[in-house]
Order: C-alpha cells, then sequence, then structure tokens
C-alpha cells in the first residue's frame, strides 16, 4: 500500500459537489492514497466564509502542494474576480495542460489525441482594465492591458516543449496572432522559435500557426496537430473547441502545474443550468485524478481508472445524457466503480 499524500479538495460550486463524490468514490475503489482536507473556495467560500478564496484554503495548499478542485462560479461583468485566477497566480501555477483524446469511437471526429498547453497567468488574463467616464457614461470607453514576459513564455515553451519529448510526441505548434498583436503575441512566438533552435531542434517537428486559422483549420482537420501551445487567452478558448471534438465539456480534464503545486480540475465550469439534477457527467473531474495519480507516480491507478471508463462507455453503453445516454452522475459512477472492482 504506497504512503499517503495529502491532498487538498475543494468540492466548488454548482455541479462540483456532485462530480467530487463521484470522483472520490473511483479514487476509494482504486484505494488511491490521498488524505483529503476538504476547503471551500468561489461561490461556497462567500457563503461560508465571506471570501471566495478564504485564507485557509490558500494555507492547507500551501501545505499540502496538491490539491483536485471542482468547477468555481465567477460573476460575469462585476463582482468578486475569479478564485481561478487567484489561484493560480498565488501558486505561480504557470502551466495548463488540457489533454483532449476521443473516448468513444465512431463519432463526428474520431481518434483524437490532442493536448493544449495554455500560459496560465500572464497575458490578457491579468485584470488590469478599467473604465473611462465620457460625459455622464461611467463605461463609456473599456480599457485592458496584457502582459507576457519573455521568462513567462520561456518557462511555459519549455514545459509544453518537455512534455511532448516526454510523452513521444510528434509535432507542437506555436499558436499565436503576432501579425496583429505583433509585441503582446510576437514575443512568445519569437521565444518559442529561439528556444526551438537552441535547444529542442530536431527532437519534434515545430509549427506557428494563427489563432483564427488554427480554430479553422481544428474543425476541419484536427488530426494535422498533436501538441498546441499558445497564450492564456487564445488556450481558453482553444481548449473548450478541442473538447467540442471529443465530445464536450464532460470529456476534458485540466492540471495547473507550477514550481510549488499542482492542481487538478475538470476544464468546464460549474454548469449551473444542470446543477443538482444529478445528471453530470463526471469524466472530466475523473480524468484530471488521474493525471494527479500520474503526478503523484501512481500511474498504474491512473491507467486502471482510464481502463474502467472505457469499459463503462464502450462495452456496458453506460453514459450520462450529454453523450447521448441515459444514465444519472451516481449510475454512471456506480459502473466505473464496478469495473475496477472487477479489474
Ligand atoms: P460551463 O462549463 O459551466 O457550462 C457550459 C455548458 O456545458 C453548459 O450547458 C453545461 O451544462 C455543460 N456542461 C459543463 N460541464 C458539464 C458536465 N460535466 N456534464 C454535462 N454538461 C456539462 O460554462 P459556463 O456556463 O460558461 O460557466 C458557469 C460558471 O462556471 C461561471 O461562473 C464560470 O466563471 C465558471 N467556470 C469555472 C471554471 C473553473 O472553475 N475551472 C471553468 C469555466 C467556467
Amino acid at each position: 500500500m504506497p504512503q499517503s499524500i495529502p491532498a487538498t479538495l475543494i468540492p466548488g460550486d454548482g455541479i462540483g459537489l456532485e462530480i467530487i463524490d463521484a470522483t472520490l468514490a473511483v479514487l476509494r475503489a482504486l484505494g488511491a492514497p490521498f488524505e483529503w482536507d476538504v476547503q471551500v473556495s468561489g461561490m461556497e467560500g462567500v457563503k461560508a466564509a465571506g471570501d471566495p478564496l478564504p485564507a485557509q484554503t490558500i494555507d492547507s495548499i500551501r501545505r499540502t502542494r496538491l490539491a483536485l478542485k471542482g468547477p468555481l462560479e465567477t460573476p460575469s461583468g462585476g463582482g468578486y474576480r475569479s478564485s481561478n485566477v487567484r489561484l493560480r497566480e498565488e501558486f505561480k501555477l504557470y502551466a495548463n495542460l488540457r489533454p483532449a483524446r476521443t473516448l468513444i469511437p465512431g463519432g463526428r471526429f474520431d481518434k483524437i489525441d490532442l493536448v493544449v498547453v495554455r500560459e496560465n497567468l500572464e497575458g490578457l488574463y491579468i485584470g488590469h482594465e478599467h473604465y473611462i467616464q465620457i460625459d455622464d457614461d461611467p463605461h463609456a470607453v473599456a480599457m485592458a492591458t496584457g502582459v507576457n514576459t519573455r521568462q513567462g513564455s520561456r518557462r511555459l515553451l519549455e514545459f509544453a516543449f518537455e512534455h511532448a519529448v516526454a510523452t513521444g510526441r510528434k509535432k507542437v505548434s506555436i499558436v499565436h496572432k503576432a501579425n496583429i498583436m505583433k509585441a503582446l503575441t510576437g514575443i512568445f512566438l519569437e521565444t518559442g522559435l529561439e528556444l526551438y533552435e537552441r535547444k529542442y531542434k530536431g527532437r519534434f517537428i515545430l509549427d506557428t500557426v494563427i489563432i483564427d486559422a488554427c480554430a479553422m483549420k481544428l474543425v476541419l482537420n484536427p488530426w494535422q496537430f498533436d501538441v498546441l501551445v499558445t497564450t492564456n487567452l487564445f488556450g481558453d478558448i482553444l481548449s473548450d473547441l478541442v473538447a467540442g471534438l471529443v465530445g464536450g465539456l464532460g470529456m476534458t480534464p485540466g492540471a495547473n502545474i507550477g514550481a510549488n503545486a499542482a492542481i487538478f480540475e475538470a476544464v468546464h465550469g460549474s454548469a449551473p443550468d444542470i446543477a443538482g439534477k444529478g445528471v453530470a457527467n463526471p469524466i472530466a473531474l475523473m480524468l484530471a485524478a488521474a493525471m494527479m495519480l500520474e503526478h503523484c507516480h501512481l500511474p498504474h491507478m491512473a491507467a486502471r481508472l482510464r481502463t474502467a471508463i472505457d469499459l463503462t462507455l464502450n462495452v456496458d453503453q453506460v453514459s450520462t445524457g450529454d453523450l447521448g445516454g441515459q444514465s444519472s452522475t451516481a449510475e454512471f459512477t456506480r459502473n466505473v466503480v464496478g469495473r475496477i472492482g472487477n479489474a
């Protein structure tokens, strides 16, 4: 039995509790040795502690350096700043790794196996925004500042290139908009090309593609891509696009990795439209847990979990409504747990 691993657990908002319960059930069935410290954030943090990111939650992750997190609600327009963005900043989680793999063969896009590596701390996400008042309109002009640094770009690109080499990927595409945002995304492109020439040439093919063309190419022929590495906002949008290629947001996990901590989550949000109905697809968070197991050097457990999900979907034909199935979150989870038990 592996030694116990302290980890922070943030159930989150909306469907968070439902998919966290489901994921804990499969981790228990695997005998995963996580010792959970349960904490709140997002809207639950506001309700319980008057703060969308309570100090206790930060302290817990500082101690464990490892977290599994449900989605956190962020109000649009006004209201508090995203707790997700604040967590990434607090723990300098500069790399966001978002793999998308076909789990159910025979769909509109078959045999997809892509990874989006997104810069997680810079760009237009830094939140330096303001309005300028003209006459009696306080919101007459809206402004945002984006910041990308050479050092921030390099560390993310290096992470992506190392990931490509370690996982035997053949091609990395740098996605940018340096034709228009010549400085803001030009620095990312330039740094990537320089790093490749200096350190990675010949270890994989490097390709560059402009974001708008990339979106079109991903829909026409996604198989031409392998690893996509890009700046914060483009990565956010592209990872949802790529999720759509493999059956939707219920299928794609994400890892936020930094030097001092790693936080694992689903790519999707709190899905308020289906929260509390017991119908959410827990696969994305289960796959995030699989990434967490690999991060903790427990790849055999991650492999058992992936196999159990595969057998549930493709042999037992059990799936939730977003995938065209009829099962509830709990029924799907019971099946995965059963498959783990029988393996
Ligand atoms: P969303 O990802 O929550 O939902 C988009 C659509 O996908 C909805 O129709 C939803 O029902 C569906 N969906 C998402 N996950 C699903 C699942 N597991 N099973 C079945 N269907 C699923 O995006 P939305 O509605 O734009 O955002 C809702 C809230 O989530 C916002 O407050 C947003 O800020 C937050 N959010 C949080 C994220 C995080 O914590 N990492 C990421 C994205 C959004």
